[in-house]
């Protein structure tokens, strides 16, 4: 093929390379028809795009840059590069690329997801001129927009999609390639023999590249559905041109999950007999449980085989002996086949041999299944030399419970997995807990903010606050054998938020036949609001199930109705009735209630009466965030202020900054976060904010709105000034306020908030109120408080009369560019209170109160571990020179 730029369309051009003689590609996949990598290069009026560059090999280069400079005219230069995925098949000719003056703009802008940014620095190991390509960010190039879809697993964490809606053609690397070399470059012009293996090799590629990711692959498929698409410019193999419907229909239909079948494989290899005289006694117990199983001697069985029954089963148990230390290679085979993204957490293993002087092949085998992370409910079970009858009773018994573990039945206590706990997080007793992979839900708890979540394994991340593993201690399993509440009346709950599902899931819990009925005005299911500012720089956040508090499966499973988009327009209280009506249709009905929740929450209140607010907005909830966003995008707005600096302020401030804006904050007090921080740590994380561009103002009061014409903010002016300041929109995170209107039309005692006793009951005996609309002891609540009174409140709606509201001191902690800003216990400074504090180049900071000389509260600007030494040392009441020991 001459070394020339193909032109696909007017102005795009390929200009990748051909290699047709390869047959072995990235080490494991043959090649038989070779491959391509295609490169490809767009002119818009303003800039010239190379999309993609080509494998690090130079018998590549040359061809490659030729092909590039024939599209190029005098003086044309390539000043973007965009790379939708980093594997040096793509990005290897990056640094030679950008150091070629003749054909590259040396100030060349190389765009990538945060990902990609990342591997492209360690794979160059240089500083390059990267820009993070935000999902569903546009760039102009005149005459051409380019736009990014993240496309995460497709087939690394870095993919994007790059879509250009006037040629209506996607740049999708790798998804739907193959290795195919073809000299036409062109998917239409395939034909007879040559369009046969194209089709043999799009399913090969697939199989390894893409099989691993099949939820990710219809995730990819969904949004090229979204796209108007005539031309798909993959990464290897032709140019999806003409029909291409088959490719994405067989993509389509690989990519569908089978259910999985309670059938268990136990395949093995035995050097004398022994390992299989096991096997076939394992065999014999998953049959007594009637669960479906196939033994398999892998000396004359192909892996493939053994892999393709495993597709759709349960459970996978291997067999090996150990010879010279090792299990054998079969065996070994069939472990790596398993991986953590396909296999991990759904699917139970289990291993076993005989042996002779030591048993290391089953252990290793053991070490494997760990690391993939799949479900291990039982301890291994090695046989020193030939089995006993004892040992083949025991067999037969491991064959039992593991169909038990399958069945979700009781495992018997001989051969559940031992729970093991590692020392190895921060200095003092900080542990990362394991538990077996037994498939048992637990329940954890975080130490920093108290939120529980049930899962089988400890949470990598708590959503209430953003605290990682190390947070996390583990309360049991959930028991499912208490005893149960037998309250049968009519519960309703007003309000979707945290305190109204916390009160639900504490009802349900142990009552499970009274009725439970929740309105709420969002027309989201439940989430978790803290994590509300994420969606500025993540906006598939609201795609992710772990968003969510629940789901539709849990409220069907559950029997909890949940009324969305709805609003309770009256109570007669006397009659227990309410009255609410959907927002949307306006329809209007009743409902009688025995007990009734107000978990009304608290909304923002905006400092600025009487004016129009186009670009005003609050930030409290997910309509908020997506409405700013929206703002934002569609009126490229540019700068933002923020009013406010305590913990949403900054929250907020992030968001907008990851986004692209220009940010400003503005604080009332004298310093930001005053009652989290003292002085220095202020002063320090203001610095810490200022160095990622935020400009803070502290001791202002922006108290007056400059608007044009149409109703729109332009500027502000801070009391005591004349002086304008311009802004394009103003986030308000201030002023929260108990949404009360409700409670006060039915004479419920009100203060600021619904007033309540330690049983969360309001001042009308049957009605309870929780969370951010209640008032308990004259305070207001934080997520995690609101989410105890939830739980008290349907508690003691179901008549649980023991339960009461105690107020704990918890931390506080928040998360702003990678940096833990954690608070504990008292931090005031008084004349009997000693203090001791550290930095370290001014960024970190370390600060411990004592009193009477124990430790009593602490300030960190860091690390989260140090934030949990100083929590452990107060709960243990450490001595000044203790902390020092342990913490300085
Ligand atoms: Fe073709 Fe994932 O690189």
């Amino acid at each position: 093929m001459e070394t020339k730029a193909f032109e696909l369309k007017e102005n795009l051009y390929w200009v990748g390379g051909l290699d047709p003689d390869l047959r072995i590609f990235d080490i494991v996949m043959t090649t038989e028809f070779g491959t391509s990598y295609n490169a490809y290069l767009l002119k818009g009026k303003k800039a010239i795009v190379l999309i993609e560059t080509i494998k690090n090999k130079d018998k590549f280069l040359k061809k490659f840059v030729a092909r590039v400079k024939s599209a190029l005219k005098e003086n044309e230069k390539i000043t973007h590069i965009i790379l939708n995925h980093t594997e040096p098949d793509h990005s290897g000719q990056l640094l030679e690329l950008v150091q070629n003056k003749d054909i590259v703009d040396p100030k060349a802008k190389i765009y990538g997801t945060d990902q990609a940014i990342k591997y492209l620095t360690q794979i160059h190991n240089k500083p390059l001129n990267f820009i993070e390509a935000k999902d569903q960010e546009e760039l102009d190039i005149g005459g051409y927009t380019l736009k990014f879809y993240r496309a995460p697993f497709l087939h690394w964490p870095d993919t994007m999609f790059t879509y250009c809606p006037e040629l209506k053609t996607v740049f999708t690397c790798d998804f739907l390639g193959s290795h195919y070399s073809h000299d036409e470059i062109t998917f239409d012009t395939l034909e007879g023999k040559k369009l046969e293996n194209y089709w043999s090799s799009f399913w090969n590629y697939y199989v390894p590249i893409f099989g691993p990711y099949k939820p990710y692959v219809l995730k990819g498929l969904k949004t090229l559905k979204t796209l108007d698409v005539e031309m798909i410019c993959v990464s290897h193999g032709p140019v999806l041109n003409g029909d291409f419907s088959k490719q994405l229909e067989n993509y389509q239909v690989w990519s569908q999950e089978e259910a999985l079948k309670d059938k268990i494989i136990v395949a093995c290899v035995s050097a004398y007999g022994f390992t299989y005289e096991m096997a076939k006694q394992i065999v014999k117990g998953i049959e007594s449980k009637g669960v479906e199983v196939q033994l398999y001697d892998m000396v004359d069985t192909p892996k493939d085989k053994v892999l393709q029954e495993f597709g759709n089963a349960k459970g996978l148990i291997l067999g090996t002996p150990t010879i010279v230390g090792e299990a054998l290679p079969q065996i070994w085979d069939l472990a790596l086949a398993l991986n953590k993204v396909v296999h991990g957490n759904k699917r139970f293993c289990g291993c076993f041999g005989s042996y002779g002087w030591s048993g290391e092949g089953v252990q290793n085998i053991d070490q494997r299944f760990e690391q993939t992370k799949v479900l291990l409910p039982l301890e291994p079970l090695p046989i020193n030399f030939r089995a006993s009858e004892e040992d083949l009773i025991k067999c037969f018994k491991y064959g039992v419970n593991f169909a038990k573990a399958i069945l979700k039945e009781e495992i018997d206590d001989d051969f559940k997995r031992k729970e093991k706990t590692d020392q190895v997080m921060g200095k003092k007793k900080r542990k990362k807990i394991r538990v077996p992979r037994d498939g048992r839900v637990r329940k954890w708890k975080c130490i920093v903010c108290g939120e529980i979540v049930l899962s089988v394994q400890c949470p990598e991340i708590c959503n209430a606050c953003g605290a990682g593993e190390e947070a996390f201690v583990l309360l049991g399993i959930v028991d499912n054998n208490i005893v149960m509440n037998t309250y049968s009346g009519s519960i309703s709950i007003i309000g979707g938020g945290a305190t109204a599902i916390s009160a639900a899931k504490a009802i349900r819990e142990r009552n499970k036949t009274c009725k439970i009925t929740i309105f709420t005005m969002e027309k989201h299911w439940p989430y978790y609001r803290p994590i509300i500012t994420k969606y500025f720089s993540d906006q598939t956040i609201t795609e992710k199930s772990n968003f969510y508090l629940i789901n539709k499966e849990w409220a069907l499973e559950n029997k909890v109705d949940i009324h969305f988009e709805t609003q309770v327009v009256e109570i007669d209280k006397e009659k227990k009735v309410i009255k609410y009506s959907n927002i949307k249709d306006k329809e209007t009905n009743e409902i009688s209630y025995d007990k009734l929740i107000f978990a009304t929450g608290a909304g923002n209140f905006c400092p600025f009466r009487d004016v129009k607010k186009i670009n005003i907005m609050g930030i409290r909830d997910l309509d908020n965030v997506t409405q700013i966003t929206d703002y934002i995008k569609t009126n490229k707005v540019k700068k933002a202020t923020v009013i406010g600096g305590g913990l949403l302020g900054m929250e907020a401030a992030e968001g907008l900054i990851d986004l692209g804006l220009e940010v400003e904050i503005i604080e009332f007090a004298q310093r930001v976060m005053p009652r989290q921080l003292d002085s220095q740590g202020s002063s320090i994380l203001q610095k810490l904010l200022e160095s990622h561009g935020i400009t803070i103002k502290t001791g202002c009061l922006a108290h007056e709105l400059i608007q044009n014409e149409q109703g729109l903010t332009t500027g502000y002016k801070i009391k005591g000034s004349e002086q304008i300041h311009k802004t394009e929109l103003i986030v308000f995170a201030i002023g929260v306020r108990s949404r009360v209107d409700l409670a006060r039309q039915i004479g419920l005692e009100i203060n600021r908030g619904i007033k309540v006793n330690d049983k969360m009951e309001t001042s009308v005996q049957g009605i309870f109120a929780a969370g951010d609309c209640a008032e308990y002891d004259f305070q207001y609540q934080n997520w995690v408080s609101a989410i105890e009174q939830g739980k008290i409140a349907g508690l003691n709606a179901i008549e649980e009369k023991n339960s009461t509201y105690i107020r704990k001191s918890l931390p506080y902690s928040l998360n702003v560019f990678d940096t833990t800003v954690f608070s504990v216990g008292s931090i005031v400074e008084d004349k009997e209170i000693q203090t001791l504090s550290h930095t370290n180049n001014g960024s970190n900071y370390i600060k411990a109160f004592f009193k009477d000389e124990k430790i009593v509260g602490g300030i960190v600007i860091g690390k989260l571990e140090t934030g949990l030494e100083l929590k452990d040392a107060i709960e243990d009441a450490l001595s000044i020179k203790q902390v020092v020991s342990i913490i300085f």
